[in-house]
């Protein structure tokens, strides 16, 4: 097939990203990719203010295409079109991209193509490993908690998710309750070091009900009643305290989590592999434990390098290169959608 360059543009949470993705014979090749995160501006206020985000999303998101143009080398005739995250996330965040992409689309003449940003991350592992259909991905990040069938590349399945908080907005959650800082997930990796899992006795929320639908609200609950105990009887928490207590919300995570992708492998038998995207697929014990189940049932294990797991504008491009070689018309899906479920 002949060759495809298009830029990306990602702005639907707290990263400004821009990105240049090019589909050749030797396969794809990432030529740029520039981000531009937030979390300084949102510090302050113990999340992502919308109206915040929004504004830097519109004052930054020309300088990261402008960027992201130069390091691969090209100008705008080199472009065979452009991909836009038009939902799920902060409407002010995407209203921002999609204004941005059309107004280029109407300067340039490139065809233009919106993107489910939750397709986006589906589809990176053919990106990074060049996976064929079907494969299982399990998204877990910050706001999302999924196992999909990735069947084609308009093609999901949902096959479970979670039914309350996010494994990502756990892990921030149970930092805040130890005093940890923000975000919470590496942190809380950090104390677990050295900790003993099996001090503290957690929940495992819907392991003994079938499917792969998960829950990590209890979880954390659990953890603040484990904390005020402590505190109660100590006058504080020790040290020892918070690594065990880390120790034993990980280890909690990351047997849910391998248990429900067992369970999500035996739904789609043809799977090439079993992939995983999202911020809190940075954590060694749940790697760890979706590598053993992927190993058990013979299935090869895909985790792409941290940069793509998180959000970036290369997984756009790429989504834009493989709707366009689906045959969707340009022009689709350029409305904002908060919502916009798989
Ligand atoms: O995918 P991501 O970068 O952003 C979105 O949510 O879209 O995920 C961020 C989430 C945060 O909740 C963060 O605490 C979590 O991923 N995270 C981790 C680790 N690194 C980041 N969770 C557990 N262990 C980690 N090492
Ligand atoms: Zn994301």
């Amino acid at each position: 097939h002949r060759s495809l360059t298009l830029l990306g543009l990602e702005s639907s949470c707290d990263d400004s990203a821009a990105a240049v993705v090019q589909d050749g014979t030797g396969g794809p090749r990432i030529l740029s990719s520039i981000l531009q995160g937030q979390t300084g501006l949102h510090a302050a206020y113990g999340g992502v203010v919308p109206e915040i985000a929004a504004r830097a999303h519109a004052e930054r998101l020309d300088l990261c295409i402008e960027t992201a143009l130069a390091e691969a080398g090209l100008t705008w005739a080199d472009l065979d079109g452009i991909a836009v995250t038009a939902g799920p996330g902060l409407i002010g965040g995407l209203l921002a991209g999609v204004m941005t992409a059309r107004g280029l689309a109407a300067a340039t003449g490139l065809p233009l193509w919106g993107v489910n940003h939750l397709a986006a991350h589906a589809l990176t592992p053919r990106l990074t490993d060049g996976l064929d259909f079907p494969y299982l991905m399990l998204l877990v990040s910050g706001g999302h908690a999924q196992f999909l069938a990735v069947e084609g590349p308009e093609s999901f399945r949902r096959l479970g998710g979670t039914l309350d908080d996010a494994p990502g907005e756990a892990f921030d959650k149970v930092a805040r309750l130890l005093g940890l800082p923000q975000p919470g997930g590496p942190a809380v990796e950090a104390a677990a070091t050295g900790g003993d899992p099996g001090r503290f006795a957690l929940p495992r929320p819907l392991l003994d009900r079938e499917g792969c639908d998960l829950s990590f609200s209890g979880l954390k609950t659990a953890v603040l009643r484990l904390r005020d105990r402590l505190v109660a009887e100590q006058g504080g928490l020790r040290e020892s305290d918070r690594r065990d207590l880390c120790a034993a919300f990980e280890d909690a995570v990351a047997t849910i989590l391998s248990e429900k992708a067992r369970r999500a492998v035996a739904l789609l038998p043809g799977a090439t592999a079993l992939a995983v995207a999202g911020g809190v697929a940075a954590n060694r014990r749940v790697r760890a434990g979706l590598q053993a189940a992927a190993a058990e049932a013979g299935l090869r294990f895909v985790a792409p390098p941290l940069a793509l797991c998180t959000d970036n504008a290369a997984m756009v491009a790429w989504a834009g290169i493989e709707r366009a070689r689906a045959g969707i018309a340009p022009g689709s899906d350029l409305i904002a959608r908060p919502r916009w479920p798989l």
